[in-house]
């Protein structure tokens, strides 16, 4: 689904963010990519969705060069931001939602529709009316996310999504991001956080210093992490089983 050869990122002020990189995702895949402050995660996806170009190598999704059709590959690829204030742009919480199906040239009647299953699916309806501004941080996280999935796209980065979220709010949105995989997306996460996702996914990345440092099956990268500058889950440190954080 995504093939990533040889990426470099260079930043204008001549920061180097991603050195020669080289990951392959397969279709249907719950992928997490972990890493310290600075290594690079964000860097990284934004490059998967078109919002960065590479400064060297290439990244196709769905077999399109990103480079060549970045429009077709934002449609393709979801991103919910790491702040989700810079992702809210409608008035309301029903506006916001709609924007994006709005610009994709739908008709009015798909456009409801899209809407209100998006809204269903991260519990928003009852606020549909509400401006955007007065929602709480947990709550503004459901909007990003139904604003991404109203776009129905196939794959679904998540970038740092339980940073800020209380207890209920983190099982709130692992649930909606489980819930996503089991439908068949594929599914990105980022986070230096590993212990709250890494019980649901099928691999686990680790981003260091803008270098890939390890790849593999959680059960084998979990080992390493603090290596890496990253705390292991509690579960690896006790040398138990993994433990998901929607056990009550
Ligand atoms: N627009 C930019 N211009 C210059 N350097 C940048 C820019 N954005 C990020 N960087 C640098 O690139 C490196 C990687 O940043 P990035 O935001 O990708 O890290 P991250 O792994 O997402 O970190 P965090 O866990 O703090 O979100 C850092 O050294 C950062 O200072
Ligand atoms: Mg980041």
């Amino acid at each position: 689904m995504i093939e990533i050869d040889r990426l470099q990122c260079r930043y204008p002020d001549g920061t180097v963010a991603i050195k020669d990189l080289d990951i392959t995702v397969p279709e249907g895949e719950f992928l997490l990519i972990c890493g310290p402050n600075g290594s690079g995660k964000t860097t990284l996806i934004r490059h998967i969705n078109g919002l960065l170009q590479p400064f060297a190598g290439s990244i196709r999704v769905a077999g399109i060069d990103v480079a060549d059709a970045e429009e077709e590959v934002r449609k393709l690829v979801g991103m919910v931001f790491q702040d989700a204030d810079s992702q809210i742009i409608g008035e309301t919480v029903w506006d916001d939602v709609a924007f994006g199906p709005q610009n994709l040239g739908l008709s009015e009647l798909e456009i409801q529709g899209r809407v209100d299953w998006a809204l269903n699916s991260v519990a928003l309806q009852n606020l549909a009316d509400k401006p955007c501004h007065l929602l709480s941080g947990g709550e503004k996280r459901r909007l990003a996310i139904a604003g991404v999935l109203a776009m129905q796209p196939r794959v679904l980065i998540f970038d740092e999504p339980f940073a800020n979220l209380d207890y209920s709010g983190v099982r709130q949105t692992l649930q909606q991001i489980i819930t996503f995989h089991q439908k068949g997306h594929t599914v990105i996460v980022t986070t230096h956080d590993v212990e709250k996702v890494i019980a649901h996914v099928s691999r686990v990345v680790v981003l260091y210093d803008g270098e890939l440092r390890a790849d593999g099956p959680p059960a084998l990268v979990v080992k390493n992490l603090s290596r890496y500058q990253i705390r292991p889950p509690c579960y690896s440190l006790l040398g138990s089983e993994p433990i998901s954080w929607l056990t009550a």
